[in-house]
Parts: structure tokens; C-alpha cells; sequence
């Protein structure tokens, strides 16, 4: 058994818990719309179509944003075609994903759901095929209250009430050479610099997103971001960034490190946009939409099958997930939290059905993939302040990142409560952590642990399905002692630990 110790102290206060870090993403894609949080017939669906099932446990994942309606779709997209009568509506060819768009549900359909389930809506403009007109028109759709063409388009439409859309991206990972619209940083800075500048014209009070780059490790990743924020600095609050793991070669014990890349992508997005800013003159501070992010198995296959050609929402992009993709996805939602200080918002990509917590039979059950676990565990308990903290542990070697700690955390704190989020990386053993937490102000020993829970399996690729839905999932941890405070983490585990004053 490995030994570890972990101080908390209050003292190191990173930010507050942002709740838009428990964003998520809800892309025309595969079945993540239609047969994921829409199939009108299911029979738990609502009277506008609507799984309950699925609703209910978008709720219990506790999202709270959710960014729509693409991702690569959004670059190829009319959003004109998904108002008004339904059997008015044009079906398209969805280049980005080779399938076919029938437009049933469209952004009203979307905010109505987004309403019933509690969430705030974050959406994404084309500027791949479309450009400033495009964005202006959409907006004064969804945000004006009336007395306008396109205002009162939405109220003939049926939404009497403005949707009040806060926060908008310009675009979509238009640094990539797979985006329709794909552009060199000037060209996209350009765009995104006018539409910005448009949009505001409208409501200088939105909030407004540029495009950062597709993953740390494209050609153009640091460049981009600097190009792009020098020509609009002043006109957006937030620069994306997108990363997507997963286990290669085999190599277990480097996957699960790979929260290593997502620590390196945010504090060099952070250094540029600060050296931008330096460069500018300027006294603000641009932040990081984390807005893509998960484990994503992208060197399987991802097109629709040969033959089937232009299908309506086909099975894509439907990753199994299994305990070890669990844990290093709450390496990564840890990484988020402990970057709370410049980390804005950010989306675990998708929500249903597509790299998804969430798993649908079409016109059958729904269920929780081992990821949607972690999520839902630091949706529910990371409250108040976000606290960092720095685990005395052993580390292993990887060949991508070197050396890397056994034990990845973060906790976070409000008046009543204490939470320590703890991943064990170890492939092997166990970890006994003993646990420093005097300062949190009665003295050590003054504090006891009050639940503590694990996510593991003996079997590091077990999976949950429809038939054995909770084969993994959270179960309380006993191993806790006092005198000193200590627990025992089982290799490959996320853990939450709640602590409080005895
Ligand atoms: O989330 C799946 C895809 O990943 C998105 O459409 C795209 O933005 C990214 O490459």
C-alpha cells in the first residue's frame, strides 16, 4: 500500500465554484437529439416529444448549462430551417457528419427543453458557411422581446417570451482543417471580431466566446490563440478550448495522467491571453470556455457505414465508457475546478447517446455510463469556494507527461461543508491517504469524515448497460479512521470525501 498526505487549508482559496464548470453540449448529432433528449411516441416522453426519462436524469447529473446546436453541425447549419411549421421545415445534408438533417427540432424546440429541464442555454453561431448577418438575425430572434421581423417571427412561432440567450460563440474549432468554413486565425480573428463587434450593437451585455484551438496539440495551437485575441480583445470575455482523451497502445497508467495535457492546455491559453492583454495595454482579463471535453475514443470509427447513405440520426460516435474512462474523466473535471480562478465555463461533451453520461435505447430504456458518476458527484457537493490542494504522494512515470503524482484532488468548502475530490492514478495499489485538515478551524481532530464514497471495480474496463446499469458506480468507502484522519483509496478510483467539524 502506497502512503500519501494531503493538508487543507482554506487559506489556499483558488475562486469561487463556478456553476457553469457543470456545462454540457447537446450537438445535432447522431442520436444525441433525436432518440437521445427527443423521440416523440417514447413512452416517457412529454406532449411536445421530450424523453422524461431522459430529462430525469439530466437533472440528476446536475448540469447547469448547456451549449447547442453544434459543434462541427453549427459550421454548416441554417437555423432558419428549424422554426416554424414542423412539416414546413426542409430536411439538409449534414456534411459535417454525413447524415441528414430533418429539422424537427430546432432552437424553440431546444429552449422549451432547456426550460423544462432547469438549464441555462449557450449557443453557437455558423460562421464556417455564414457569417455577421447570420449571427445579428438569429440573435434579434431569440433576444429581442418584440417589435421586430424576426421578434416577432419567434412570437408567431409560439414563444411569446424572448429566450434571454446570455452566452454565445462565435463559431465552432475553426482552426481545424475538418470544420466547413475551416480558416487560417486572421481570417477566422476577422470574422469573429465583426460579428462580435454586430452582436454587441444588439446587447453589449452578452457574453461572447472565440474560438480557441481544437486540442493542445494542433500545428497552430498558441499562434491561434494569439492571433485571434489580438483582433478581439476588446470584443469577447472568453477563448475556447477543446481536448478529448483516450487510452492508446494500451497504455492504462498514461491515460489516466492525461489530466496532465488539460493543466498544460489551460495555463498556456491563460499566458497567452494574459500576454495579448499586456501587449494591448489592456487591464481585462479574457477567460477560458472549456466548452468540449471529455474521453472520446476518436481513432474508432466515426463516419455513418458505407451504404447507408445520408442517414437520419444514426448511431455515432456511441463510446461504452468503462471505469478507467471514469476516473481519468474525473482527473479532468478535477483539473477544471482547481483552474476555477480563469476557467469560466466549460461542457463535458455530449450529454446523450454521442461520447455521452447518458445512454438511450431508441423507444426503450435510458441509462448511466460509469462517467456520468463523477459529474453528478461534483455537480452536486463542489460548493462555495474552490479549494487547491497538493497531495505528498508517489508519482510514476509516463511517457508523455514524465513524471506524474499518484493522487490527483482538489476540495472545496462553504460554511457548513468540506469536500475533497481524489482520483488514485495507481494502476496497482492502493493509496492510505492520511488527511491534515486542522486549519479548516477546530484544531486537528476536531473534523470527521461524513461520508466518503468510491467509484471503482475490480475489473478496470467493466461497463455499465442497459441490462446491469449500476455494475459501477459509487459505493460507500469504510476505511475511514481517525487519529489520525486517513483513508484507504483502491487503485484506478475516484473518490469523494465530505468532511465536517466533529
Ligand atoms: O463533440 C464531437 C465533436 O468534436 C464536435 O462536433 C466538434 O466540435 C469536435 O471536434
Amino acid at each position: 500500500m502506497l502512503q500519501a498526505q494531503l493538508t487543507i487549508d482554506p487559506a489556499h482559496r483558488v475562486a469561487p465554484v463556478r456553476r457553469r464548470t457543470f456545462g454540457t453540449f447537446v450537438e445535432h448529432l447522431g442520436r444525441c437529439v433525436y432518440t437521445g433528449i427527443y423521440e416523440p411516441g417514447h413512452p416517457t416522453a412529454d406532449e411536445e416529444g421530450f424523453r422524461g426519462d431522459v430529462l430525469a436524469l439530466t437533472r440528476e447529473l446536475g448540469v447547469s448549462t448547456v451549449r447547442y446546436p453544434g459543434g462541427n453541425f453549427v459550421s454548416g447549419y441554417r437555423w432558419e430551417d428549424g422554426i416554424g411549421p414542423r412539416e414546413q421545415r426542409p430536411r439538409r445534408l449534414d456534411l459535417a457528419w454525413h447524415s441528414t438533417e430533418t429539422n424537427e427540432i430546432g432552437i424553440d424546440e431546444f429552449i422549451r427543453w432547456t426550460r423544462v429541464a432547469g438549464l441555462e442555454p449557450m449557443m453557437a453561431v455558423n460562421l464556417g458557411t455564414r457569417g455577421v448577418q447570420e449571427a445579428v438575425d438569429l440573435l434579434e430572434y431569440c433576444n429581442i422581446p418584440s417589435g421586430t421581423a424576426l421578434s416577432d417571427l419567434r412570437i408567431a412561432n409560439g414563444a411569446k417570451d424572448p429566450h434571454d440567450i446570455r452566452m454565445w460563440c462565435l463559431g465552432n474549432e475553426m482552426d481545424g482543417p475538418w470544420q466547413i468554413g475551416h480558416k487560417t486565425a486572421l481570417e477566422y480573428g476577422r470574422i469573429a471580431a465583426e460579428t462580435a463587434r454586430a452582436m454587441r450593437m444588439v446587447d453589449p451585455s452578452l457574453e461572447l466566446v472565440a474560438c480557441g484551438s481544437s486540442g493542445s496539440s494542433m500545428p497552430t495551437f498558441g499562434t491561434w490563440e494569439a492571433t485571434v485575441l489580438e483582433e478581439t480583445y476588446d470584443l469577447v470575455d472568453h477563448i475556447s478550448c477543446h481536448a478529448y482523451y483516450e487510452e492508446k497502445d494500451g497504455d492504462l497508467a498514461g491515460f489516466l495522467a492525461c489530466a496532465s495535457d488539460m493543466e498544460h492546455f489551460i495555463s498556456t491559453v491563460v499566458s497567452t491571453a494574459d500576454q495579448v492583454g499586456a501587449k494591448l495595454g489592456s487591464r481585462k482579463k479574457i477567460s477560458v470556455s472549456f466548452d468540449e471535453w471529455n474521453v472520446w475514443y476518436l481513432s474508432r470509427v466515426q463516419a455513418a457505414e458505407p451504404g447507408q447513405d445520408w442517414p437520419v440520426a444514426p448511431p455515432l460516435l456511441e463510446d461504452h465508457y468503462h471505469l478507467a474512462d471514469a476516473v481519468a474523466f474525473g482527473s479532468l473535471l478535477i483539473t477544471l475546478l482547481r483552474h476555477s480562478d480563469r476557467v469560466a465555463a466549460a461542457c463535458m461533451a455530449q450529454l446523450v447517446n454521442v461520447i455521452a453520461p447518458i445512454m438511450t435505447e431508441p423507444g426503450g430504456r435510458a441509462w448511466r455510463q460509469t462517467t456520468f458518476h463523477p459529474f453528478a458527484q461534483a455537480a452536486r457537493h463542489a460548493k462555495g469556494d474552490v479549494v487547491r490542494v497538493e497531495p505528498v504522494c508517489p508519482t510514476y512515470e509516463t511517457a508523455e507527461f514524465g513524471a506524474v503524482p499518484v493522487l490527483h484532488a482538489v476540495a472545496t468548502r462553504d460554511e457548513t461543508e468540506t469536500t475533497l475530490f481524489v482520483v488514485n492514478r495507481s494502476t496497482a495499489e492502493p493509496v492510505e491517504l492520511e488527511l491534515d485538515a486542522g486549519a479548516l478551524g477546530a484544531g486537528t481532530g476536531a473534523v470527521r469524515i461524513v461520508e466518503a464514497t468510491t467509484l471503482t471495480h475490480e475489473d478496470v474496463y467493466a461497463r455499465n448497460t442497459a441490462d446491469d446499469p449500476d455494475r459501477v458506480a459509487p459505493r460507500p468507502n469504510t476505511s475511514h479512521r481517525s487519529d489520525p484522519l486517513r483513508i484507504v483509496l483502491p487503485p484506478v478510483s475516484w473518490n469523494v470525501i465530505r468532511l465536517s467539524r466533529a
